[in-house]
């Protein structure tokens, strides 16, 4: 009888060892930070972001214009998105827009029961909040001798009137036209009706509707909110525009950045290269307005203090739609390469040459002292380096102070990323992009991956990556666990890995290619993903050098199941430890600050920020809080040693004062 309930005991005992509850039974983990010797310097841009159309991440997202196809210039569909009625013609001679040359012109009849106008229906709707205002425009002229009126109606998802204005229209010149509605309520889903109260003819071009409040007030503006969540980041780099959209589904269709700056109005509308993916997501809606461009881009960068990080076409549309790929003739590469020394220009340039004027004219005549470029996204094969190579010796030649980052492919490692990391070495880059998308638990099996990278050839820019969960790719706390994890791996390596940044950012949840996203959002409402917090917590304690952080000698990166680095802020006199625990149990844990740096006196009070949970756990529209930092304040030990109780499955910030 003894035997059996003592074997009871065991099993208990063994179960609740197992099981992660909260309770520790296990030896404590005795982990050393030596504090002595700062190591490798923290590249202050290390922590990014990568920002791309896709998801309507730009229009219909971070743009803040709410009509879709304001100009009628969808190719092959210039009613796209909006519904007519009565008489309405899409025409394109004497537009006031040459770029941009469709229009409308609204006959009005008496006879006609209808009336005449067109409804827009926004991005999947139009985001509305009561007593908000918005501006509501349009370029207009009349061929009446009298005044023509144009009513602009919010109608909401239950058909009521969610604000209007009424605007006189006259004259047979082009003209502009403001005014302002103010919301009547809140709906995520309210539709414009733009309609001719006269009878008559009058055409109409460039319909747009702007909340007033956008970021930092400006008039071709972002959604306050969205730009905020990415300012709240803290980012040191912004790498835009793409992503496969810079490569195009063809050359055609690549992004021209000269295309997307200058007047508003008559920046050309292209087809977004997501407009076709996935086949089970056919969204032929998406184009891009351009509305929010380079000008917008680097204002942007400028605003969140990041540096500005363009991706430019090196002459290849996108090698993803394998078979289909189109790839300029080497001879007729000199306008590719001339856009990229353009765009120097356009961002460094003096206010007296051609694009520091237009820089100038767009309101910003101090440079944005661009200092990175990329050229090409994800491209491989055997033409990219001979390409790359031609945009390097010119660009070299005339600005020998650009960073320029090439590429590794598509994959984190493989046939080609073999072949081209010594091509990029050949070449002499400065930082070679990496791009991974890959399960939880390659994330946490690659927590090494930089240990044993050159020292001494180009930097690492770990340009995209993200945790794809399976069988259901989410951001779940599972995938943003597996890249705190993976992400101890480039502290410990800061000598190698220069900038990070995850992919894709934003994506509307009512329009979406890609799956996972680092930021949700609908018309009016914005969901941060575990992901996001993860990349806040080590954006936001970056230090200045790591430390070496070990366990029996060795460093901790998975043995079981705990990730750890260790960096310090010399200005701020801050050790921070990061500490993730992937196993199902809690963890004692002895955290000895050993040696200490001369003069080093170390604080008593240590803020201690955690995130804990279910692995399948998300954070969605409904419950946007299931998985946050938390924080709690922890007393240093003796010997100048923090105990703590890791939390089963959780990513740990430890930031101790000296
Ligand atoms: O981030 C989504 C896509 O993934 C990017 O456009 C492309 O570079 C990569 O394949």
């Amino acid at each position: 009888m003894k035997i059996k309930n003592d074997l009871i005991l065991i099993k208990v005992l063994l179960l609740l060892s197992l099981w992660g509850g909260g309770v520790a039974v296990a030896q404590p983990v005795e982990l050393v930070v030596n504090a002595s010797a700062p190591g490798s310097v923290v590249q202050p841009d290390l922590w990014g972001i990568f920002f791309e159309d896709i998801n309507f991440g730009a229009d219909g997202g971070l743009y803040a214009e709410l009509v879709k196809n304001r100009s009628f210039d969808f190719t092959n569909t210039p009613l796209m998105g909006w519904s007519p009625y009565g008489l309405v013609e899409v025409r394109k001679d004497g537009g006031p827009f040459d770029r941009n040359p469709n229009y409308v012109r609204l006959t009005g009849k008496r006879e006609l029961l209808t009336g005449t106008g067109l409804i827009n229906e926004g991005f999947r709707g139009i985001g509305i909040v009561e007593d908000e205002s918005y501006r509501f425009s349009f370029y207009a002229r009349t061929s009446e001798n009298t005044p023509q009126r144009i009513q602009a109606e919010l109608v909401d998802s239950k058909n009521n009137s969610a604000g209007r204005i009424v605007i006189e229209v006259s004259g047979k010149e082009w003209k502009k036209y403001q005014g302002e509605i103010v919301g009547r309520g809140t709906d995520t889903h309210c539709r414009l009706n733009v309609r001719l109260l006269s009878y008559g003819v009058t055409d109409l071009e460039h319909i747009s509707l702007f909340p007033a409040k956008t970021w930092k007030g400006r008039e071709n503006g972002l959604r306050s909110d969205i730009a905020q969540v990415l300012s709240d980041l803290k980012p040191k780099v912004f790498r835009f525009p793409g992503g496969c959209i810079v490569e195009g589904n063809d050359l055609a269709t690549r992004y021209q950045w000269k295309n997307s700056v200058g007047a508003v109005e008559n920046r050309p509308v292209n087809e977004n290269r997501w407009n076709y993916e996935f086949s089970y997501k056919f969204f032929p809606d998406y184009f891009q307005s351009y509305g929010l461009g380079f000008y917008e881009y680097f204002l942007l960068a400028e605003d969140i203090g990041a540096e500005p990080l363009p991706v430019i076409s090196v002459g290849f549309s996108c090698q993803f739609q394998r078979g289909r790929e189109e790839v300029v003739p080497l001879n007729e590469l000199q306008p590719y390469i001339d856009d990229a020394l353009d765009l120097i220009d356009f961002a460094n340039g003096p206010v007296t040459g051609k694009w520091g004027k237009l820089r100038a004219e767009m309101g910003h005549p101090a440079p944005f002292n661009l200092k990175y470029l990329a050229i090409g996204n994800e491209q491989w094969g055997p033409l990219y380096h001979t390409y790359l190579e031609a945009f390097m010796k010119q660009i070299r030649q005339k600005y020998p102070n650009i960073q320029i980052v090439g590429s590794s492919g598509p994959y984190s490692g493989g046939e080609e990323f073999e072949r081209l990391w010594p091509q990029m070495k050949a070449l002499k880059v400065d930082l070679v992009d990496e791009h991974y998308y890959a399960t939880p638990e390659w994330f946490l099996n690659n927590a090494r991956r930089y240990d044993n990278y050159d020292r001494n050839g180009p930097k690492v820019f770990a340009g995209e990556y993200a945790a794809h969960s399976v069988p259901i790719k989410k951001n779940s706390f599972e995938a943003a666990i597996a890249e705190a994890a993976f992400l101890t791996g480039i502290e410990r390596n800061v000598d190698v890995v220069y900038l990070a940044t995850y992919a894709p950012l934003l994506a509307h949840v009512d329009a979406w290619q890609w799956n996972p996203n680092l930021i949700w959002f609908d018309n009016l409402n914005i969901v941060r993903t575990p992901n996001y917090y993860v990349q806040q917590l080590y954006a936001h304690n970056s230090g200045t050098h790591n430390l070496p952080i070990t366990r029996n000698g060795q460093i901790v990166a998975g043995d079981d199941r705990l990730y750890a680095s260790a960096v310090i802020d010399t200005q701020k006199r801050e050790i921070i430890l990061k500490l993730v625990n992937t196993s199902p149990r809690a963890r004692n844990i002895n955290i000895r600050i050993d040696p200490l740096a001369r003069g080093m006196n170390i604080k008593s009070e240590v803020k201690a920020t955690f995130m804990s949970g279910e692995l399948h756990r998300e954070n969605t529209l409904q419950e946007p809080l299931a998985i946050v930092p938390q924080e709690e304040i922890l007393k240093m030990g003796e010997n100048n040693t923090l105990t703590v109780n890791v939390r089963w499955q959780s990513f740990n910030v430890y930031k101790i004062n000296y």
